[in-house]
């Protein structure tokens, strides 16, 4: 999956940052660089109006998108002195002058709203702000308007021009496609994890007894990742590898899998066959590349004993000892036809036991810290 979010903005709008913008390039240029990193629509307008409210100079700023219709307006970032109050406040689209630029497209500026019959009094009633004087762009992507975005009140009383409405309605249209983008991006990051889920569940399915336990296995390492420092993409890479560990299990004949008699040799070599499976199909997509290392790692032993590649203490990735670890607790904690569950307490003496030859010291302190922690009622849920 390609993270559109993290190309630069003018990959993003071909053309758009080309456009001449004599008036406040500065502000044009603040709000691209300041949105090309930010994934989430809340992040992108807050830097918006920040941007927009420290270059313009104005006393405050407020982007409206519209709610499930186009009958109300919601603000969903304003800065200024009510900058938190407006964040609770909708507008019907069927007043004011945000609501008539959301509902005709054609940006507005306003230097005495005193004298404008169209300016809609209720949010300064409600708020005390005083608005003197506005600027309002659409937001727009394809003639498709998301909302506006508003600049009030210059700082030193002078009115607006013509060239700062010029920047508003620039950083309006690159506002918009960056709002299109992240929205975009989310729902392709919903259909991703829906994937993945889906393909845990299909993984457990292939063994009845393991049901839930990639699931499990996933909110375990989470519990011990926790306690590294791990930035939010290597947090989402350990969750990724850690519910899709077994995947390759898909590659493995099924009696074998779910066999209550000893496995032959030669049954053995085909189970231990799945991490290097597993890794292989995960290789092939590129936002699960990282995972893979942890999936293909994570029946190595930290005393070098392990499979497939016979690795040793920290030249075993991090994320997959904690694997490894989430992994025998839950197999140990729900049990299997060849051996009886144990309690939480046998299996964290268990862990302890093995730390330093099967497993990693400081992997095994971390999760036991956190299932210490978490027993108050918050482990995984067994399904
Ligand atoms: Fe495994």
């Amino acid at each position: 999956m390609v993270n559109s979010m993290q190309k630069p903005l003018s990959e993003l709008i071909p053309g758009r940052l080309e456009e001449k913008n004599n008036a406040k390039p500065e502000l044009v240029y603040g709000v691209d660089k300041k949105i090309r990193s930010s994934p989430r629509v809340t992040q992108i307008l807050e830097q918006v109006i920040k941007t927009a409210q420290k270059t313009l100079n104005i006393s405050a700023a407020s982007v409206l998108l519209f709610g499930d219709n186009e009958e109300e307006l919601f603000f969903e970032a304003a800065s200024g002195p009510v900058g938190k109050t407006l964040r609770q406040v909708k507008l019907s689209t069927q007043y004011g002058i945000a609501g008539q630029v959301a509902r005709t497209g054609k940006p507005l500026i306003v230097n005495d709203v005193a004298r404008s019959q169209k300016f809609h009094k209720m949010i300064d009633d409600t708020t005390g702000f005083q608005t003197r004087s506005l600027i309002c762009a659409p937001l727009m992507v394809q003639h498709r308007i998301l909302g506006v975005i508003e600049a009030l009140n210059k700082q030193d009383g002078s009115e607006f021009d013509e060239k700062d409405l010029e920047a508003v309605v620039s950083v309006a249209t690159t506002t918009a496609m960056a709002i299109e983008n992240a929205r975009l991006y989310q729902t392709i990051l919903e259909a991703f994890k829906n994937t993945i889920s889906t393909l845990a569940a299909a993984i457990d399915m292939k063994d009845p007894r393991a049901c839930g336990h990639s699931q499990r296995v996933m909110e375990y390492t989470a519990m011990a990742g926790g306690y590294f420092s791990l930035n939010p993409e290597e947090m989402e890479t350990l969750k990724n590898a850690a519910v899709l560990h077994d995947i390759g299990k898909i590659g493995v004949d099924c009696c074998i899998l779910i066999k209550d008699s000893s496995l032959t040799p030669e049954e053995w070599e085909k189970i231990r066959q799945h991490s290097v499976i597993g890794a292989s199909l995960l290789k092939e997509i590129t936002s699960l590349e990282m995972a893979s290392e942890l999936v293909l790692h994570h029946h190595e032993r930290f005393d070098g004993k392990g499979y497939p590649s016979g690795l040793k203490g920290e030249d075993i990735p991090l994320g997959a000892r904690l694997i490894a670890i989430a992994d025998a607790f839950d197999t140990m904690t729900t049990g299997r036809s060849y051996h009886p569950a144990l309690t939480t307490d046998q299996a964290i003496q268990e862990l302890q036991n093995f730390a330093g030859t099967q497993f990693c010291p400081v992997a095994v302190s971390a999760f036991v810290s956190g299932l210490r922690i978490h027993s108050g009622g918050t482990q995984p849920n067994r399904n």
